[in-house]
Protein backbone atom coordinates (compact mmCIF):
# COMPACT_ATOMS: atom_id res chain seq x y z
CA UNK A 1 0.00 0.00 0.00
CA UNK A 2 3.02 2.70 0.79
CA UNK A 3 3.69 2.39 -3.04
CA UNK A 4 0.72 2.62 -4.33
CA UNK A 5 -0.52 5.45 -2.55
CA UNK A 6 2.78 7.39 -2.79
CA UNK A 7 2.05 6.61 -6.57
CA UNK A 8 -1.58 8.10 -6.31
CA UNK A 9 -0.22 11.21 -4.15
CA UNK A 10 2.40 12.01 -6.66
CA UNK A 11 0.24 11.69 -9.60
CA UNK A 12 -2.69 13.89 -8.50
CA UNK A 13 -0.59 16.69 -7.07
CA UNK A 14 1.57 16.68 -10.00
CA UNK A 15 -2.04 16.66 -12.63
CA UNK A 16 -2.95 19.32 -10.03
CA UNK A 17 -0.39 21.56 -9.70
CA UNK A 18 2.04 21.46 -13.01
CA UNK A 19 2.84 24.51 -14.48
CA UNK A 20 1.89 25.72 -17.35
CA UNK A 21 5.33 24.62 -19.49
CA UNK A 22 5.18 24.81 -22.98
CA UNK A 23 6.51 21.05 -23.27
CA UNK A 24 3.50 20.00 -21.45
CA UNK A 25 1.11 20.39 -24.12
CA UNK A 26 2.38 17.92 -26.62
CA UNK A 27 3.34 13.88 -26.39
CA UNK A 28 5.35 14.58 -29.71
CA UNK A 29 8.32 12.43 -28.87
CA UNK A 30 11.09 14.69 -31.31
CA UNK A 31 9.33 18.22 -29.60
CA UNK A 32 9.73 16.21 -25.95
CA UNK A 33 13.34 15.30 -27.00
CA UNK A 34 14.01 19.22 -27.89
CA UNK A 35 12.52 20.10 -24.51
CA UNK A 36 14.76 17.83 -22.50
CA UNK A 37 17.92 18.49 -24.20
CA UNK A 38 17.40 22.18 -23.71
CA UNK A 39 17.12 21.70 -19.97
CA UNK A 40 19.86 19.42 -19.36
CA UNK A 41 22.21 22.22 -18.66
CA UNK A 42 19.57 25.33 -18.79
CA UNK A 43 16.50 26.66 -16.19
CA UNK A 44 12.96 26.31 -17.39
CA UNK A 45 12.57 30.12 -17.25
CA UNK A 46 15.48 30.44 -19.64
CA UNK A 47 14.90 27.51 -22.28
CA UNK A 48 10.35 28.56 -22.36
CA UNK A 49 11.29 31.49 -25.57
CA UNK A 50 13.93 29.33 -27.03
CA UNK A 51 11.71 26.46 -26.97
CA UNK A 52 9.12 28.26 -28.44
CA UNK A 53 11.22 29.64 -31.44
CA UNK A 54 13.08 26.50 -32.27
CA UNK A 55 9.42 25.08 -32.36
CA UNK A 56 8.04 27.60 -34.75
CA UNK A 57 11.40 27.15 -37.29
CA UNK A 58 11.48 23.56 -36.46
CA UNK A 59 8.03 21.95 -36.22
CA UNK A 60 8.83 18.63 -36.95
CA UNK A 61 11.64 16.19 -37.44
CA UNK A 62 12.11 16.38 -40.77
CA UNK A 63 12.85 20.05 -40.40
CA UNK A 64 15.38 19.27 -38.08
CA UNK A 65 16.93 17.03 -40.05
CA UNK A 66 17.08 19.58 -43.20
CA UNK A 67 17.84 22.21 -41.59
CA UNK A 68 21.51 24.26 -42.50
CA UNK A 69 23.90 23.93 -39.28
CA UNK A 70 24.55 27.73 -38.78
CA UNK A 71 20.96 28.63 -38.96
CA UNK A 72 19.81 25.89 -36.45
CA UNK A 73 22.80 27.25 -34.09
CA UNK A 74 21.23 30.62 -34.35
CA UNK A 75 18.12 28.85 -32.47
CA UNK A 76 20.71 27.95 -29.77
CA UNK A 77 22.78 31.38 -29.29
CA UNK A 78 22.27 32.29 -25.58
CA UNK A 79 21.83 28.61 -24.11
CA UNK A 80 25.55 27.96 -24.48
CA UNK A 81 26.65 23.92 -25.01
CA UNK A 82 26.35 24.24 -28.60
CA UNK A 83 27.56 20.51 -28.74
CA UNK A 84 24.16 19.51 -27.52
CA UNK A 85 22.32 21.46 -30.98
CA UNK A 86 24.92 19.11 -33.02
CA UNK A 87 23.93 16.23 -31.15
CA UNK A 88 20.12 16.41 -31.33
CA UNK A 89 20.18 17.03 -35.39
CA UNK A 90 22.79 14.03 -35.61
CA UNK A 91 19.90 12.24 -33.57
CA UNK A 92 16.78 13.27 -36.11
CA UNK A 93 18.94 12.46 -38.78
CA UNK A 94 19.74 8.98 -36.98
CA UNK A 95 16.10 8.64 -36.47
CA UNK A 96 15.00 9.64 -40.28
CA UNK A 97 17.83 6.92 -41.81
CA UNK A 98 17.27 4.26 -39.20
CA UNK A 99 13.71 4.71 -38.47
CA UNK A 100 11.79 5.90 -40.72
CA UNK A 101 11.07 8.83 -39.25
CA UNK A 102 9.82 7.25 -35.76
CA UNK A 103 11.49 8.28 -32.85
CA UNK A 104 12.01 4.29 -30.97
CA UNK A 105 9.89 3.31 -27.90
CA UNK A 106 12.64 1.33 -26.18
CA UNK A 107 14.87 2.24 -24.24
CA UNK A 108 18.12 -0.21 -26.66
CA UNK A 109 17.30 1.45 -29.18
CA UNK A 110 16.49 5.36 -28.35
CA UNK A 111 20.09 4.89 -26.27
CA UNK A 112 22.12 4.70 -29.64
CA UNK A 113 20.65 8.09 -30.81
CA UNK A 114 23.30 10.78 -30.38
CA UNK A 115 23.07 12.92 -27.48
CA UNK A 116 20.44 10.64 -25.94
CA UNK A 117 22.19 9.35 -22.30
CA UNK A 118 20.07 7.64 -19.70
CA UNK A 119 18.34 10.35 -18.29
CA UNK A 120 17.10 11.84 -21.43
CA UNK A 121 16.11 8.22 -23.22
CA UNK A 122 13.69 7.88 -19.98
CA UNK A 123 12.58 11.31 -19.97
CA UNK A 124 11.11 10.81 -23.68
CA UNK A 125 10.18 7.17 -22.88
CA UNK A 126 8.44 8.16 -20.12
CA UNK A 127 6.54 11.43 -21.22
CA UNK A 128 5.74 10.76 -24.88
CA UNK A 129 5.08 6.97 -24.82
CA UNK A 130 4.24 6.34 -21.06
CA UNK A 131 6.09 3.91 -20.78
CA UNK A 132 7.69 2.93 -17.17
CA UNK A 133 11.51 3.97 -17.46
CA UNK A 134 13.63 5.83 -15.24
CA UNK A 135 15.05 9.58 -15.95
CA UNK A 136 16.82 10.60 -13.07
CA UNK A 137 18.66 13.88 -13.08
CA UNK A 138 19.62 15.78 -9.88
CA UNK A 139 16.64 17.12 -8.77
CA UNK A 140 15.43 13.60 -8.85
CA UNK A 141 18.37 12.12 -6.94
CA UNK A 142 17.67 14.86 -4.22
CA UNK A 143 13.71 14.00 -4.24
CA UNK A 144 14.43 10.39 -3.75
CA UNK A 145 17.24 10.55 -1.72
CA UNK A 146 14.70 12.14 1.34
CA UNK A 147 12.03 10.14 0.55
CA UNK A 148 13.53 6.80 0.63
CA UNK A 149 16.48 8.34 3.53
CA UNK A 150 19.40 7.46 0.68
CA UNK A 151 22.81 8.38 1.89
CA UNK A 152 24.86 7.50 -1.09
CA UNK A 153 27.33 10.67 -2.52
CA UNK A 154 25.44 12.25 -5.21
CA UNK A 155 28.53 13.39 -6.41
CA UNK A 156 29.63 9.73 -7.73
CA UNK A 157 28.81 8.61 -10.83
CA UNK A 158 28.15 5.54 -9.58
CA UNK A 159 25.38 6.13 -7.09
CA UNK A 160 23.44 7.19 -10.12
CA UNK A 161 22.36 3.52 -10.52
CA UNK A 162 21.36 3.23 -6.85
CA UNK A 163 18.73 6.09 -7.87
CA UNK A 164 17.50 4.25 -11.33
CA UNK A 165 17.52 1.36 -9.22
CA UNK A 166 15.25 2.22 -6.54
CA UNK A 167 12.75 4.49 -9.29
CA UNK A 168 12.38 1.54 -10.91
CA UNK A 169 10.58 -0.12 -8.04
CA UNK A 170 8.70 2.98 -7.10
CA UNK A 171 7.65 3.73 -10.99
CA UNK A 172 3.36 4.10 -11.47
CA UNK A 173 3.53 1.68 -14.54
CA UNK A 174 0.03 2.89 -15.30
CA UNK A 175 1.03 6.65 -15.23
CA UNK A 176 4.73 6.49 -16.16
CA UNK A 177 4.65 10.25 -17.72
CA UNK A 178 2.89 12.57 -15.08
CA UNK A 179 5.29 9.95 -11.82
CA UNK A 180 8.46 11.10 -13.60
CA UNK A 181 7.25 14.61 -14.08
CA UNK A 182 6.13 14.48 -10.88
CA UNK A 183 9.23 13.83 -9.64
CA UNK A 184 10.61 16.63 -11.31
CA UNK A 185 8.28 19.01 -10.19
CA UNK A 186 8.24 17.87 -6.85
CA UNK A 187 12.09 18.65 -7.16
CA UNK A 188 11.43 22.79 -8.30
CA UNK A 189 8.80 23.62 -7.01
CA UNK A 190 8.74 21.98 -3.42
CA UNK A 191 11.50 19.76 -2.57
CA UNK A 192 13.99 22.57 -3.17
CA UNK A 193 17.97 21.79 -1.82
CA UNK A 194 17.64 24.60 1.14
CA UNK A 195 14.67 25.09 2.75
CA UNK A 196 11.94 22.41 1.28
CA UNK A 197 8.51 23.40 1.73
CA UNK A 198 7.55 20.15 3.11
CA UNK A 199 4.03 21.37 4.86
CA UNK A 200 3.21 21.74 1.00
CA UNK A 201 4.95 18.61 -0.18
CA UNK A 202 2.27 15.77 -1.16
CA UNK A 203 4.03 12.76 -0.47
CA UNK A 204 5.41 14.10 2.97
CA UNK A 205 3.31 11.74 4.95
CA UNK A 206 5.53 9.34 2.98
CA UNK A 207 9.06 10.79 3.48
CA UNK A 208 11.39 9.26 5.45
CA UNK A 209 13.47 12.65 5.68
CA UNK A 210 11.03 14.30 6.34
CA UNK A 211 9.40 11.95 9.39
CA UNK A 212 13.08 12.07 11.14
CA UNK A 213 13.09 16.27 11.06
CA UNK A 214 15.78 16.60 8.62
CA UNK A 215 15.00 17.04 4.89
CA UNK A 216 18.06 19.47 4.35
CA UNK A 217 21.14 17.42 5.39
CA UNK A 218 20.48 15.58 2.11
CA UNK A 219 21.23 14.49 0.06
CA UNK A 220 24.93 14.10 0.30
CA UNK A 221 27.08 15.30 -1.64
CA UNK A 222 31.01 15.16 -1.53
CA UNK A 223 33.00 18.15 -3.07
CA UNK A 224 35.00 15.35 -5.12
N1 LIG B 1 13.58 19.55 -16.10
C1 LIG B 1 13.91 18.48 -16.84
N2 LIG B 1 12.86 18.03 -17.53
C2 LIG B 1 11.83 18.84 -17.22
C3 LIG B 1 10.48 18.91 -17.62
N3 LIG B 1 10.01 18.03 -18.49
N4 LIG B 1 9.71 19.86 -17.10
C4 LIG B 1 10.24 20.74 -16.23
N5 LIG B 1 11.49 20.74 -15.82
C5 LIG B 1 12.29 19.80 -16.32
Amino acid sequence: PYVTEFRQSLVDWFNAEKRDLPWRHTTDPYKIWVSEVMLQQTRVDTVIPYYNRFMESFPTLDLLAEAPQEYLLKHWEGLGYYSRARNLQAGAREVLENYGGVVPDNRHEISKLKGVGPYTAGAILSIAYNKPEHAVDGNVMRVLSRVLDIHDDIAMPKTKKVFEVAVEKLIDPEHASSFNQGLMELGALICTPTSPKCLLCPVREYCTAFNEGEPDKLPVKSKK
